[in-house]
């Protein structure tokens, strides 16, 4: 049987938070692991979106911290399905942070997570196909099977350290 193919603008998924200081450190930026639970949330969304199904994080495979944001600063989440394999889906989640008083907005963290949609016994279970439409979802997508293969290795690599307790 055919398998469905939707849009990427299906699982296109935007968040607006305030950097508020419980979630800063001492210099009040933002706690690197707060945007990481931002970054799971919002991937998760955005890949149920996709497939209308429960989704689990596979895993993240790569967070860049490229600019910080500040107390008072906006951060806007933008996420969507990249690809896709059987069962799994690539999410890419870009951050911005912006400073509204001086009118400056930059990109402070990018990511590639993996979702895998399950069942109701836990089972992963088949999602349909992505369609890029833009250059950027284009470049993410050609790019994907790259990014795949080395997923796999580092799950292979890490294969014997899961068997130790
Ligand atoms: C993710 C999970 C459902 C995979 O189950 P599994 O029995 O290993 O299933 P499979 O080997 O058939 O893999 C299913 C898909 O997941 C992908 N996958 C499995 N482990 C992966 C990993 N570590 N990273 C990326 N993808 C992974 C496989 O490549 C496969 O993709 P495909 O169908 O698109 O080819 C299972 O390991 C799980 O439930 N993990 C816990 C998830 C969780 O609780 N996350 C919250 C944070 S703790």
């Amino acid at each position: 049987m055919n398998r469905q193919s939707t849009s990427v603008n299906q699982s296109h998924t935007l968040q607006t938070r305030l950097v508020i200081p419980p979630d800063t450190n001492h210099i009040e930026t933002i706690f690197g692991g707060k945007v990481l639970s931002y970054i799971d949330e919002i991937a998760a969304i955005s890949a149920m979106r996709h497939c209308n199904k429960v989704v689990v994080t596979a895993s993240i495979d790569s967070v860049n911290f490229v600019g910080a944001a500040k107390v008072g600063d906006i951060l806007i989440l933008e996420a969507f399905v990249s690809s896709t394999g059987r069962t799994s889906m690539e999410v890419y989640v870009k951050v911005y942070s912006e400073n509204l008083l001086e009118k400056v907005k930059k990109v402070t963290t990018t990511s590639f997570l993996t979702m895998v949609a399950v069942d109701e016994q836990g089972t992963p279970t088949e999602v349909p196909l992505v369609v890029p439409e833009t250059e950027e979802q284009k470049w993410l997508f050609q790019t994907s099977q790259q990014r795949r293969e080395q997923r796999k290795k580092t799950v292979n690599q890490d294969a014997p350290l899961v068997k130790h307790k």
